[in-house]
C-alpha cells in the first residue's frame, strides 16, 4: 500500500543527506505549485518530487550492485556514470520501499535526470522542478529558466537542457561518454519545437 506523503517524507529524513534532504523537500513543493500552474495532479506532483532522489544516497559501487539485483539494464553512459542510475534506481524504490504504482508518478521519477523527447506535461514538470527548486544555487539563466517554467515548459526544457549540455561540455574529458543520449535527443527535441514556436 502506498505511503502517505508525510510518511515518506519522515523516513527520507533519516535516509538522505541534509541538503539532498532540504533540496527533496523543495522540488515536492515546487513541483506542486507547477501542477496548480499547469493542471496536473498536485498530489501526484507531490510524490514525485518527494520521491525523486530517493535512491541518491547510495554510492556508485553501491548503485551498480543495486540495478544488477533488481535487474536494471545499465547503458554505456550509466556504467561510467552510476550515478545517473538513481533515476531508474529511484522509481524503482518508490514502487518497492514506498508502495508507489501509479505510472504517471513513477515516469515523472525515472525521467527527472535525462529527460527524454516529447515528455509529458508531468514529466517535464519534476524534471524542471529539480533545477530550479529554492534551494538551488543561482546559475546564469537561472531567472530566465524559472520565469519560464511557469510560463512555457517547452522553453523552459530547452532552456535547461542547453545549459545542461555546455557545463557538461566544460567538464568532462570526453563528451561521447560523459553525456547521456536520452539528454542529447531530448535537448535536438525542445530546440526543434523551440524553432517552430519561433517560426525561424
Ligand atoms: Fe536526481
Ligand atoms: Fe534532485
Amino acid at each position: 500500500m502506498q505511503k502517505s506523503l508525510e510518511e515518506i517524507q519522515e523516513e527520507l529524513k533519516k535516509v538522505l543527506k541534509r541538503k539532498r534532504y532540504q533540496h527533496t523537500v523543495g522540488v515536492r513543493y515546487t513541483a506542486q505549485a507547477m501542477a496548480m500552474c499547469f493542471d496536473e495532479d498536485i498530489e501526484k506532483a507531490g510524490y514525485a518530487g518527494m520521491l525523486h532522489d530517493c535512491a541518491k544516497y547510495l554510492s556508485d559501487e553501491e548503485m551498480l550492485v543495486e540495478c544488477r539485483k533488481h535487474h536494471i539494464v545499465c547503458s554505456d553512459t550509466e556504467k561510467i556514470r552510476p550515478s545517473l542510475l538513481h533515476a531508474k534506481l529511484g522509481a524503482c524504490y518508490a514502487k518497492e520501499f514506498y508502495g508507489v504504482e501509479d505510472d504517471q508518478v513513477l515516469s515523472g521519477i525515472r525521467w527527472h535526470t535525462t529527460g527524454k523527447p516529447g515528455m509529458s506535461n508531468f514529466e517535464k514538470i519534476i524534471f524542471i522542478a529539480d533545477y530550479i527548486e529554492p534551494g538551488r544555487k543561482m546559475i546564469p539563466g537561472m531567472e530566465e529558466i524559472r520565469r519560464a517554467a511557469f510560463c512555457n515548459l517547452d522553453e523552459a526544457m530547452f532552456l535547461i537542457l542547453e545549459n545542461t549540455l555546455s557545463y557538461l561540455e566544460d567538464t568532462s574529458k570526453s563528451r561521447k561518454d560523459m553525456i547521456d543520449s536520452y539528454t542529447e535527443d531530448a535537448y535536438d527535441f525542445y530546440k526543434e519545437l523551440r524553432r517552430r514556436r519561433k517560426g525561424a
